[in-house]
């Protein structure tokens, strides 16, 4: 059944990957966006426009498109600094809490809403499901940040009271306009041997393609199930492996190794996490219930193509 669909978030990284997708798929898709030019040539049914920290301005946007399902694909994330992990977390919060109330007004019937796999405490595992407790109690105040402001989008898209909500918690994304991607921040280090491996490299990442990505929200705005569902691929991998074997595939040195305490201090908090503590992601759960696979299961062979 086709849908009118709003996506907040069409000129993202996932976005604009995902407007395609839902136009193939016969939906009527319309974007909201903070600056019309940036919708051009996304092949859109129609653009409102509206700040999503402004409640009114969504309100009436999303009055005007009228959407049967939201999707929601905020963030403000490139080059994650300080600043942007709290400009997200307020989209997470906020933005969130405008979208819902909008959605609402208008009668909308469903919400699909944008988290991150990778953002559990970093015990048990190495691979983690959905009902793993989130790193709350992280000592970087961005990343505590962080984990409190998907608690909150978490419980608002699954408590929204007229509308049934899906939450996709995406890995670690790749592809095109990612930091993975040609021009992107670690591809780049890890090309110029500028990304050391932390000795021990235990920290484990699940990666998700982009167009997987796309291809489960698509999956999210035509189920009705609810809930939350990791989103990632099928080979979870420590950084011992995957990161000397992304300096292979790029032609690049094998990485220098430096002591794990280290890391952090050379790295940022962030990445030094990534590679010595973070946990995996089990997609078991979106496998079973949204019959979603990844197309690329393997890091291995997408970032090889990327
Ligand atoms: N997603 C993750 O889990 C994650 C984590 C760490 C790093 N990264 C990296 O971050 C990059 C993606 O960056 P990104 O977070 O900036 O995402 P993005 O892919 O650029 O998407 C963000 C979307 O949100 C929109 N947006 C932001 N603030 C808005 C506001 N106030 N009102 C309305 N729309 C707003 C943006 O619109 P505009 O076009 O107007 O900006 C854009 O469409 C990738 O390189 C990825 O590798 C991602």
């Amino acid at each position: 059944m086709t849908a009118r669909v709003l996506v907040a978030g069409a000129t993202g990284v996932i976005g604009r990957a995902l407007v395609p997708l839902l136009s193939a798929r016969g939906h009527h898709v319309t974007a909201l966006v903070r600056e019309p030019s940036g919708a051009a040539g996304l092949g859109l049914d129609g653009v409102v426009v509206a700040d999503a920290l402004d409640a009114e301005a969504v309100r009436a946007a999303v009055l005007s498109a009228r959407p049967e399902v939201v999707v929601h694909q905020l963030t403000e994330l490139r080059g994650p600094t300080a600043e942007g992990l709290e400009r997200t977390a307020r989209l997470r919060t906020e933005g969130t809490a405008h979208l819902i109330a909008a959605a609402d007004a208008t009668g909308a019937r469903r919400m699909v809403a944008q988290s991150i796999a990778f953002a559990t405490a970093p015990r048990g595992g190495p691979v983690l499901t959905e009902d793993a407790p989130l790193h709350l109690d992280a000592p970087d105040p961005g990343w505590a940040l962080t984990a409190r402001a998907i608690t909150e989008l978490e419980q608002r898209v699954l408590s929204a009271a007229n509308l049934s909500g899906i939450v996709l918690r995406y890995g670690t994304l790749y592809g095109p306009g990612t930091l993975y991607h040609r021009g992107g921040a670690i591809r780049d280090a890890v090309a110029r041997g500028r990304l050391p491996l932390p000795e021990p490299a235990t920290g484990v990442t699940s990666f998700l393609h982009v167009e997987d990505a796309a291809r489960a929200a698509v999956r999210a705005v035509e189920a009705d199930t609810d809930g939350v569902f990791n989103v990632a691929d099928d080979d979870p991998a420590e950084a011992a492996v995957w990161l000397p074997e992304y300096a292979r595939l790029l032609g690049a040195p094998p990485p220098r190794t430096v002591p794990a305490p280290l890391a952090e201090r050379l790295l940022g908090w962030l990445t030094g996490h990534q590679l010595t503590a973070m946990r995996g992601a089990s997609n078991d759960r979106i496998r079973q219930t949204l019959d979603w696979k990844p197309s690329i299961p393997s890091w291995r062979t997408g970032l090889a193509a990327d």
